[in-house]
């Protein structure tokens, strides 16, 4: 018999194997680290804490009461610890034990981390590699996934939640990670779908491969599901704490202001020449964002998808901003094809509404970079429902209380004018370069249609282009508050972050408002 020590220590010895060394050796195999190798990676040394090493699972069916099938801890390992010194709570699914199927117990243990990081106020991150549910426990698995999309939901806007796929997460799995503001996906060894290839071949007779089916980029170029992609475990974890630094910890926190070495008065002299002088000319708006945020470090999110809107994370005189950006760069072509290229469509419009709200719900200023010839024309556009779609961009950007800047650098045509963080949508400080264009429509069409059949449409033309292809009209009604050198962005965004720092401002009371979804 051994003594209560003993046992205690052996349960722990056995914890930290998970399923066995022959299964840590496949998973190597494939290319994936183990639940506890992740978490190592991820956390500042010596800083995890774990719970739960103790729990089992139990089932008592299938054979499962049987001492060889219980595995202390289970097939999750979970605790908190620190990313470059601050608090987070991770759970990571350990696929050697049951394929990391999801038990009642796991669930639990899941469930549990998440309620104290509620209560703390401290991100909770999924590193998801898991068979899904345990076929061996029936509906007890089904209602632990149930508690927990309703944490994922209770969460949401009050910490951040981050998903990182690094396995399989399938059927009922995939609605975890859709909760949380950001998944990120392993190249070649995770993917993520509702029902697999054999499943698909026999309802819909199509073939597919899981890769094509739910892998990486399939997700992040494809459906929008995945935020982004990293070649490897290593490379995906690495990434995911410099991102972590991004973000404040809770709906309490402040966004994290960070050491700044990049001057904030730093004037960015290319930027005078950057945008063409034809208007129809393609340009790259990260060009802008790179030469404007601290030390060119840009956190970009989607970049594969719906590349004509650019969004994500940096930081201006060390505090984290969220950044939105027209694309005119995915326009190679000229006229026609650029306009339509750049326009604002159905998946733009739901990428830069959904990171507007995360930016608004944690406290992150947004700064606005426009560039858009309107919203695309077309009925893949209507019949897909852009009216609904565009008007989360337009609500997203109306209902946000942080601190608003947009900066116009050329076309601000039509509806999506309005749209683009206007200072009618409560824009703190607005400003519009000296090529910035507010207008209905371009000179062509608004030609054709208010001097249609006249002659002189050149001169027509001449004279619109006179009248609207410049800041004034904006300018001189106050909706932009100033006409600024492009080269001086930083340095006035610097200086309007710190003012707007303080700025307190509140939407009606009400239960939730009603986004269009
Ligand atoms: N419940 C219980 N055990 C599971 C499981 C599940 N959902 N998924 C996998 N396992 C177990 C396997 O029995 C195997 O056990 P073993 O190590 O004792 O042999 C182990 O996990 C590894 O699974 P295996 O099938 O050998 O790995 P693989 O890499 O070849 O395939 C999957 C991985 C996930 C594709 C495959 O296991 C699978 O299809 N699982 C079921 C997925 C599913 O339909 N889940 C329900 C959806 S909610």
């Amino acid at each position: 018999h051994l003594s209560v020590q003993d046992r205690i220590e052996e349960k722990r010895r056995a914890a930290l194997v998970g399923g066995g060394q022959k299964r840590i050796d496949a998973q190597h195999k494939r290319g994936k680290l183990t639940a506890r190798e992740r978490i190592d990676l991820l956390m500042d040394p010596e800083s995890f804490v774990e719970y739960d090493m103790f729990v089992e699972h139990r089932c008592a069916d299938f054979g499962m009461e049987a001492d060889h099938n219980k595995y202390p801890g289970d097939s999750v390992v979970t605790g908190q610890g620190r990313i470059n010194g601050r608090l987070a709570y991770v759970f990571s699914q350990d696929f050697t034990v049951f394929g990391g199927s999801l038990s009642g117990a796991h669930a639990q243990k899941i469930c549990k981390i998440m309620d104290q990081a509620m209560m703390v106020g401290a991100p909770v991150i999924g590193l998801n590699d898991s068979g899904g549910a345990r076929i061996q426990e029936g509906v007890e698995s089904l209602a632990g996934y149930a508690d927990i999309f309703l944490r994922n939901v209770m969460a949401s806007g009050v910490v951040p939640q981050i998903s990182l796929i690094m396995g399989p997460c399938a059927g009922g799995a995939v609605y975890s990670p859709a909760l949380t503001d950001f998944t990120f996906m392993v190249k070649d060894t995770s993917y993520l779908f509702i029902t697999g290839p054999d499943v698909v071949k026999s309802v819909t007779n199509e073939d597919v491969t899981q890769e094509e089916l739910g892998g990486a980029r399939t997700h992040t170029a494809v459906s929008g599901v995945a935020h982004r992609a990293f070649e490897n475990d290593v490379d995906a974890l690495l990434n995911l704490r410099n991102f972590f630094n991004f973000l404040p910890l809770s709906n309490k926190d402040p966004a994290p202001v960070t050491e700044c070495h990049d001057p904030s008065d730093r004037l960015v002299p290319g930027l005078d020449t950057l945008v063409p002088f034809e208007s129809t000319k393609a340009y790259d708006m990260l060009d802008i964002i790179h030469g404007i945020v601290d030390e060119r470090d840009f956190f970009e999110i989607m970049p594969n998808y719906a590349k004509n809107i650019v969004v994500g994370f940096a930081r201006m005189n060390g505090r984290t901003v969220g950044i939105v950006g027209n694309q005119p760069k995915v326009a190679s072509g000229t006229g026609a094809a650029y306009c339509r290229a750049c326009c604002l469509d159905i998946n733009s419009s739901v990428k830069g509404a959904r990171f507007v709200r995360f930016c608004d719900a944690f406290n992150i200023p947004i700064i606005t970079f426009v560039d858009v010839p309107g919203f695309l024309p077309g009925t893949a556009q209507e019949y897909g429902g852009i009216i609904r779609h565009g008007a989360k961009l337009l609500f997203a950007f109306a209902e946000a209380t942080v601190p608003k800047i947009t900066v116009i650098t050329r076309k601000a045509y039509g509806g999506a004018y309005d749209v683009m963080s206007s200072k009618h949508l409560r824009g703190d400080v607005n400003y519009a370069w000296p090529s910035a264009e507010v207008a209905v429509m371009g000179a062509k069409g608004a030609v054709q249609i208010i001097f249609r059949g006249k002659e002189n449409q050149a001169e027509a033309e001449a004279e619109y282009v006179e009248t609207f292809a410049n800041p004034f009209p904006a300018a001189v009604r106050g909706f932009v508050d100033d006409i600024i050198q492009p080269s001086t962005t930083r340095k006035r965004i610097c200086r309007d972050l710190e003012v707007l720092a303080s700025k307190k401002q509140t939407n009606p009371w009400k239960k939730h408002a009603n986004i269009p979804l």
